[in-house]
């Protein structure tokens, strides 16, 4: 029987269905250095399904037969592709499936921080609302402003679509090439980063982490923002200088921000959480019912294809 080792939490019915056909064990955090017992069983493991651990010479050197590790995610930068790559194991992810969800989530950021939901919230709850309000519980409006999102991807280009149809938006998006498909069908404008960043009024991160995208925005970056722009990050939190941000946002350089992700997950303690003009989620862009079992049920599909020798749908590319 083939050994599957799963390293994170994985839904119940697709636990059980590996269960019925692989020898499967569970990576538990309870039982112990997570780091060595992923170095043990990789020893003698055929398949791996999971998400949000890195994965790389370190705890996977041990690896002998390893055919295939199945994220149940899209995005795959805490995996070393090189390394996987030249030991002949397949990585592979699950794209579309949560585009919409995860460009929800973005205009969820968006439309909160725009007009202080999580502040204000905090504030009628606490008594503050004594009379009516004033210019500090004022927000910015959404409709017809600009939009620049940069990363336009499946995701980025969800987002532009909600901007576009749903608040008559004007967007513009920043890539490494340009799409013109998008300049005729949501009249979107490709723009250099500092010329977005001047001109936009809401700036949506929705890019790939890689070497380009590392610490793309920093106090120069931010700098360039207007004074009542905000901020959107559902991407991964390195595409930002963290510290830099937290600095803007505590000196009202720009006027607010909505985060998903951050330099080191989970947030534990930061000072973003004494600033009350950011929302701080705990990286949730996918995280609806449906997603997450539409997610863990595409994961299944490739690392059984992988396992049986056939490809699978969505290999990552090296
Ligand atoms: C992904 O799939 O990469 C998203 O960040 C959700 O975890």
């Amino acid at each position: 029987m083939q050994k599957v080792v799963v390293f994170s939490q994985l839904d119940a019915e697709i636990l059980a269905r590996l269960q019925q056909d692989y020898h499967v064990v569970q990576i538990n955090p309870k039982l112990g250095d997570v780091q060595q017992q992923l170095l043990e069983h990789a020893q003698d493991a055929d398949g791996m399904i999971g998400a949000g651990r890195v994965l790389n010479a370190t705890n996977l050197h041990t690896a002998r037969r390893l055919k295939v590790i199945s994220s149940v995610s899209v995005g795959y930068d805490n995996y070393d592709v090189d390394y996987l790559t030249k030991k002949g194991i397949q990585l592979c992810h699950t794209p579309h499936v949560l585009t919409e969800s995860t460009a929800d989530l973005a205009f969820t950021l968006l439309m909160s921080v725009a007009r202080q939901v999580g502040h204000l919230d905090q504030w009628t709850k606490t008594g503050q609302w004594q009379r009516t309000v004033g210019a500090a519980q004022f927000g910015q409006d959404i409709f017809a402003k600009t939009l620049g999102i940069i990363g336009l991807g499946h995701i980025g280009a969800a987002i532009a679509r909600r901007g576009f149809y749903g608040f008559n938006m004007n967007i513009l998006y920043h890539n490494r090439r340009a799409k013109p498909e998008f300049a005729s069908s949501l009249n979107a404008q490709y723009c250099e980063l500092n010329d977005l960043l001047q001109r936009a009024d809401f700036v949506v991160l929705a890019v790939d982490l890689n070497a380009d995208s590392n610490a793309l925005i920093g106090a120069k970056e931010l700098g360039l923002m207007q004074k009542h722009a905000v901020l959107v990050n559902i991407a991964r939190g390195a595409v930002i200088d963290e510290q830099a941000l937290i600095e803007a946002l505590k000196s009202r350089q720009i006027f607010a921000a909505g985060l998903d992700v951050y330099q080191h997950e989970p947030l534990q303690q930061s000072e973003l959480f004494n600033l009350d003009n950011v929302v701080t989620l705990p990286h949730v862009g996918s995280a609806t019912l449906s997603t997450r079992k539409k997610m863990a049920e595409l994961a299944y599909q490739n690392l059984v294809e992988a396992l049986a020798g056939r490809t699978p749908a969505y290999v990552v590319k090296p």
